[in-house]
Order: C-alpha cells, then sequence, then structure tokens
C-alpha cells in the first residue's frame, strides 16, 4: 500500500483569509514572539497571552476552509493508500472539511490544556486567565498550543510516518521552524519522493525533489487530481 505523508503551514490557510506569520499585516507583527508565544510569555503576561490567542480563535472561526484543504479531504477519502497529514497550523480548516488521519503538531485554538495534569478539553472561544481545569479542579487553564522552546505533539507517531512514506509534501511552510522544516529530509533518507507546493521555493526547498509553485488553492487541487488519475 502507498502512503502519503503531507505537512501544511500557515499558506494553506492564508487564502482564506488567516494571515501567515511572517505576513507584515498580522497578529504576530504587533507582538514579539518571545512575549505571545512562549512558556516565559505567558508566565510574565497571561492576560496578554490569553488574549492574543482569543483573538487567533474568532479568526480562524470566522474563516473558511477552501480549495486546498477540501482537495486534501478527498485525497484522504480517495486515494487506494494512506493520507496523513500533518499540520502545523492551530485552525480547524482541515477537520472542517473532514480530513480524519491528522495530527495538530502544534496544537490547536479549540482545545484548552491544564498545565497541572494535562488534561484537555473544547477551548470557550473567550478564555480567560486562571480558569480552572475540569478534571484536577487547578487554576492552570493554558491556550493548548505548543510554544517555542516546547515539544511538538505526536512526534513519534510523525517520524514512524515519515520512515514509510512514498510520497512526502510540505505545503506552505516557510521551513524556518524544526522539526518540521527537518522532514523533508527525513522522509527522503527513508525513500520517499519529495515535493514542495509553495507560492515560493522555502528556507529548506532544496531539498525537495519537485516543486509545485503558485497559491495553493490551484496548486493543490491540481496536485490532489494528478495522484487520484495516477491511482
Ligand atoms: P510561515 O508564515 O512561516 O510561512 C508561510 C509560507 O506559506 C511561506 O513559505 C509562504 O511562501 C507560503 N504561502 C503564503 N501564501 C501562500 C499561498 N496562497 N499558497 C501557497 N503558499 C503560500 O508559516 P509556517 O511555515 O506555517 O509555530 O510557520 C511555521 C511555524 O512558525 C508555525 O507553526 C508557528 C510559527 O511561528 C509555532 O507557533 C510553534
Amino acid at each position: 500500500m502507498s502512503r502519503i505523508v503531507i505537512l501544511t503551514g500557515a499558506g494553506i490557510s492564508a487564502e482564506s483569509g488567516i494571515e501567515t506569520f511572517r505576513a507584515e499585516t498580522s497578529l504576530w507583527a504587533q507582538h514579539r514572539v518571545e512575549d505571545v508565544a512562549t512558556p516565559e510569555g505567558f508566565a510574565c503576561d497571561p492576560a496578554l497571552v490569553v488574549e492574543f490567542y482569543n483573538m487567533r480563535r474568532h479568526l480562524a472561526a470566522d474563516a473558511l476552509p477552501n480549495a486546498a484543504h477540501k482537495a486534501l479531504a478527498q485525497l484522504e477519502a480517495e486515494y487506494s493508500g494512506e493520507v496523513l497529514v500533518v499540520t502545523q497550523n492551530v485552525d480547524d480548516l482541515h477537520e472542517r472539511v473532514g480530513s480524519k488521519n491528522l495530527i495538530h503538531m502544534h496544537g490547536a485554538l479549540n482545545s484548552a490544556l491544564c498545565a497541572v495534569c494535562e488534561h484537555r478539553w473544547d477551548a470557550p472561544m473567550m478564555m480567560h486567565v486562571g480558569e480552572t481545569c475540569p478534571s484536577c479542579g487547578a487554576a492552570a487553564a493554558r491556550p493548548d498550543i505548543v510554544w517555542f522552546g516546547e515539544m511538538p505533539y505526536e512526534m513519534d507517531r510523525i517520524f514512524n510516518a515519515l520512515s514509510r512514506a512514498d510520497i512526502f509534501a510540505a505545503i506552505g511552510t516557510s521551513g524556518n521552524v524544526y522539526p518540521a522544516a527537518g522532514f523533508a529530509a527525513e522522509a527522503s533518507r527513508a525513500g520517499a519522493k519529495t515535493l514542495e507546493i509553495n507560492l515560493e521555493q522555502s528556507a529548506v526547498g532544496a531539498q525537495f525533489d519537485e516543486a509545485l509553485l503558485g497559491p495553493a488553492t490551484q496548486t493543490v487541487p491540481e496536485w490532489v487530481a494528478s495522484i487520484l488519475r495516477a491511482g
């Protein structure tokens, strides 16, 4: 059976109106990463961090999945082999169109995490500092987001899938943040054919066998159609 592993980044949601991290007008441009995306930033000013993710949660809730998200869900439903989507995105646009074999390696905006017992539950649209964990009762709720300096989720499962992949595709990711930026090299070492789909070549673009350049809403449906045609 053929196996496809797909890594997605902010670029796949850009045409849904969710700005990429490095876009000059994004929420990120108004904050230092250290302040809003590290455990130290949260310890220093939890209200700022909780509010930052409240805003991002609202933006994601207002966005609609686009043709690229839909094409990946179609690929999973119709491909004769196995399809795994690993996303660095914290929005829920993949699952809203039916992707099921999906890993949110950097967490999810619609999830809350207890910093004490690691219990997870559905995040309310507006989180507040000091909310209590429904499992252990500690006043230790935080956004269920992997911050810089923390370990991304499900790395064993991801590396296992990369080691068995026949095709690896990275879609709309800048290749600036590890470990995800190392996935192409890892899949390549294990014998997979690698493809980068992006507006432009990424920081690790030279590591891919092929590139498909252009907006994801055009390139991803084209690529999915070609895979499904080939069987
Ligand atoms: P970036 O904002 O770093 O990169 C977005 C990528 O998408 C760039 O390579 C763009 O060229 C590409 N792009 C933009 N619009 C596109 C479009 N319409 N079609 C196709 N490609 C497009 O986002 P990520 O690579 O996802 O980590 O960022 C990786 C991680 O850095 C994030 O998960 C986050 C961030 O800091 C954490 O929060 C831990």
